[in-house]
């Protein structure tokens, strides 16, 4: 027994472990339930009393000698190894990836801007919307087919808002004449969704309220941002229309032209786009928000951002802004706005 201990550590001190790999089979060899030192121990168990002192003791010295070398092999080729997967010294420098803003958040923000500059400043409201601000206080008679299940979520009592509008409620509540405002957010309707038109879309509303606002005041703020946003020479054009918060009202279209086949399909072929609804704020509205509509007049305009998203960007289905599909979105790649 002496002597098979002795060759096995002869055999050992020969050996040169040069990886994780040899190491491991070096543990396997040597040290594992079935090595070469148990099956030793497992032999010392049956020798005679008077010689297990000895053997005992070389078996101890080989085990000790095998154990160190297994530490030592650790120490060298596991750590080295882990280190090394942390670093991986053929990665391309600069892996971070730089993200993008979506075209929506893009033509929001030019928006807020064109209005800031005018003196508009910015404000936001909730998207679950109690009647009051979302239809009663916008002067909305009880059975007025815009309360129609057909165009809201209804969530209990409450809805998901269906326009900005609410928020020109919200902001008059809070505070008194003259105010100047810039809303946009999100709103929602249960309307059929097709290229055109999603169930939930987004709209930025205007809203100023001062002693003598007029028409006029109206049309020269929303000429000056058509001009500022489609470029100087873009041709405009007001048609009467109907909100039930605004007297009068009316609906702008600017020319985005016959020329392309998506102009045509966005503009259902007439070359016009309509862009926003808009008119003088209602003196119930005014009443509804404890503003006094002897002394003050106001206007108000809400639009459609999609829609301009899309005129702006040549999208030709509104349910693509919406796919999150990163090729799309890593085309804005460094606009800042
Ligand atoms: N709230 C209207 C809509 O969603 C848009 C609108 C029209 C807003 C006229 C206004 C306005 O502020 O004066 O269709």
């Amino acid at each position: 027994m002496l002597e098979s201990i002795r060759n096995i550590r002869e055999e050992a001190e020969r050996i040169k472990i040069q990886s994780s790999e040899e190491l491991e089979k070096f543990r396997l060899k040597y040290l594992s339930k079935k090595g070469l030192v148990n099956h030793l121990i497992a032999g010392f168990r049956d020798l005679p009393g008077e010689k297990k002192k000895e053997v005992g003791k070389a078996l101890n010295d080989l085990k000790a000698f095998l154990e160190r070398i297994l530490e030592e092999g650790n120490a060298l080729y596991l750590q080295s190894e882990d280190e090394a997967k942390k670093v991986d010294d053929s990665l391309p420098v600069n892996a971070y990836r730089v993200g993008s803003r979506h075209p929506i958040s893009l033509v929001k923000n030019e928006l807020c801007d064109i209005f800031y500059r005018l003196g508009f400043d910015i404000a936001e409201g909730p998207e679950v919307e109690d009647d009051w601000h979302n239809f009663s206080a916008l002067n909305f008679a009880e059975d007025h087919p815009a309360r129609d299940m057909q165009d809201t979520f209804f969530t209990g009592d409450l809805v998901l808002r269906t326009h900005t509008s609410s928020v020109q409620i919200r902001e008059m509540e809070k505070k008194q004449p003259p105010l100047r405002l810039i809303m946009p957010g999100r709103v929602y309707r249960n309307e059929a969704i097709s290229s055109r038109s999603n169930c939930f879309f987004h709209q930025i509303e205007g809203l100023y309220v001062d002693e003598g606002v007029t028409f006029a005041d109206l049309k020269q703020t929303l000429y000056y941002f058509v001009q500022e946003f489609f470029g100087e020479g873009t041709k405009v054009r007001f048609r009467a229309s109907y909100f039930p918060f605004t007297e009068p009202s009316a609906e702008m279209d600017i020319w985005a032209g016959t020329d392309t086949e998506d102009n045509r399909r966005l503009t259902k072929g007439t070359g016009w786009l309509e862009v926003l609804g808009c008119g003088m704020v209602h003196p119930n509205v005014l009443k509804n928000c404890d503003i006094d509509p002897e002394k003050y007049t106001g206007f108000a305009f809400g639009m459609g951002i999609d829609r301009i998203t899309m005129l702006k960007y040549g999208f030709t289905d509104i349910r693509d802004l919406f796919l999150n599909d990163i090729r799309m979105l890593s085309q804005f790649k460094g606009i800042q706005k």
